[in-house]
Parts: C-alpha cells; structure tokens; sequence
C-alpha cells in the first residue's frame, strides 16, 4: 500500500523519522499520471530500490504556476488513479496535500531563476517558472531528497531547476528521464486529455516538425535557417507560441549548431497548449 501524507508537517515528520540510512527519491508532479509520469517512478524505483531506500511521489497543481487566463480551473485530477499507478510501480509514499499549506505559512517568499525563466515558455507565461521553483524548493525543503526526478518533455523546467538547485546548494541531485511519446508519436501530457479527436490529430504536426528538422539535421544541414525555415511551416498559423533552436546549456538563441542544442516548440491545439522538444547533439 501507498501510505499518504497529506500536510507539509506529516512529510516534514516523514523525513525526519527515515532517516538517512535509506536513500530518498522523490518525484514531484500534479498528477494524472501518465506513461511519462510511470517512467519517471520506475527510473526512481531503479535510482533507489526497495531495498535500499524510498520512492516519495508528490501530486499537487499549483497554483501559483498557472497564469489567471490559464487552465487551472480545468486541470485534469484523478488521485484514486494516480495512487492505483503509483503503488504499481513501487512508490511508497504519497504526498497529496489536500489544502493550501504548501503555499503558506506566508506568500511572501518566491524562488526565481531570473536568466533562464525569461526566454522560451518563460515569454509566454512570465511568472509560471517563479511558481515551479518556489514549489520545487518547498519540496525539497520538506522532503530533503537524496535524488529527485524530472522529464525532459519540460526542458526548460529542467534547466531552470538544475539552476535552483545549484545555487541554493540544495541537497541530493537531480536526475532527468527521457520524453515518453505515445504510437503516434504525441509526447506523453496530462493535458492531451483534453484534447478532441481533432485536436490530437492537428497536434501531431509538433513531432512531425521535430522529426523532420532531426531529418534535416542527418542529411548535414546545421543552421537555423536551413532547419526551422519551412520546416515550421507543417504548422498551422496562429497555434504556434513559438519555435526555436537554443542552446542547450544556457538556453540562449543559437543560429547554427556546434554544440548541443535545443529544439522546443509550443503551440495550441482546441485551446490546449502543448511543448515538445528535442536536442540536435553535433
Ligand atoms: O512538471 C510538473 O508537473 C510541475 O511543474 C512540478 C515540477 C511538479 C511543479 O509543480
């Protein structure tokens, strides 16, 4: 069974009593849990087996990471489910906070990675990384992880979060699992959910683009011009929040690739907007 926790100070006393013996990975989410979300708790079950320690799995939608024209109100849930997935795939403890103690004792204090959180989603959703990264923190504080996991899908997320975590010298390390992509080549959200019949088959065109540039990218072509140009075009206008092709280390816009590089797209389908990536490795 998954033993839930429901406040901060149940995790805070949960951490305390485990002491440091036994490793700790924790995989925070917000839950309607995915095959994405499944690959990020068995790749921590395999960082940390039974044995050897626990898998903490965190489901809250926080709200200080969505915007007030965002889908918050309609995020999907489902934590009956989430738990049925979780316990399947070794997790052994839940945090699901059922209040709004996380965000509190005050809301004075914000996390903010200010180089990295401006370009990409960041012009799009400007507080939204300020909203991840205080949480993350608060996380981290309360669960003071040997490891934690995250998804590529969000690489900028990730990039952000390895920025937090080394200039707060925050404890553990952080550990990022591959993007899960479903037979149709979508990458694995909770927000396909809601996308319709339609919806999805428009949406495809995201991993048609990237395999295309990867195509490109094979055949020797290594400019952004040559890449993207109309490469860009198997998109529909109007949906596109943007495409571009950034460094992969400090997310800075790049015109030819020498180094890793960044291929991230986001766009709306049906009003849902979805992100997808790659990296261009030279
Ligand atoms: O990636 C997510 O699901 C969220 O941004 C996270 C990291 C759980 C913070 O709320």
């Amino acid at each position: 069974m998954v033993e839930i926790l429901r406040t901060p100070d149940a995790l805070a006393a949960f951490r305390a009593s485990h002491g440091t013996a036994r490793r700790l990975a924790m995989v925070p989410t917000m839950g309607f849990l995915h095959e994405g979300h499944v690959s990020l708790l068995r790749g921590a079950r395999r960082l940390v087996p039974s044995e050897h320690g626990t898998v903490l799995l965190t489901i809250f939608v926080n709200p200080t990471q969505f915007a007030d024209n965002e889908d918050l109100g309609v995020y999907p849930r489902d934590e009956a489910g989430d738990l049925a997935k979780a316990e399947a795939c070794g997790v052994d403890v839940a945090f699901c906070p059922t209040d709004p103690a996380l965000l509190y004792p005050s809301r004075q204090t914000w996390v903010d990675v200010e180089g990295l959180s401006t370009g990409l989603c960041g012009g799009s959703r400007p507080r939204h990384f300020r909203g991840v990264c205080t949480i993350v923190a608060k996380l981290w504080g309360l669960a003071r992880p040997d490891v934690a996991v995250f998804g590529e899908k969000d690489f900028q997320q990730l990039a952000i979060l390895r920025r937090m975590h080394a200039d707060l010298f925050l404890c553990g390390e952080i550990v990022s699992m591959p993007i899960v992509r479903g037979p149709d080549g979508l990458a694995m959200s909770s927000r396909n959910s809601k996308l319709s019949v339609q919806a999805r088959a428009q949406a495809l065109s995201i991993p048609a683009l990237l395999a295309e540039v990867r195509r490109r990218f094979s055949e020797g072509q290594r400019t952004s011009a040559q890449l993207l140009d109309d490469a860009t075009r198997q998109l529909q206008p109007g949906v596109v929040d943007y495409v571009e092709m950034v460094d992969a280390q400090d997310l800075s816009r790049v015109q030819t690739v020498v180094a890793p590089t960044l291929v991230a797209v986001a766009a709306r389908f049906g009003g849902v907007r979805l992100i997808d990536n790659t990296v261009l490795r030279p």
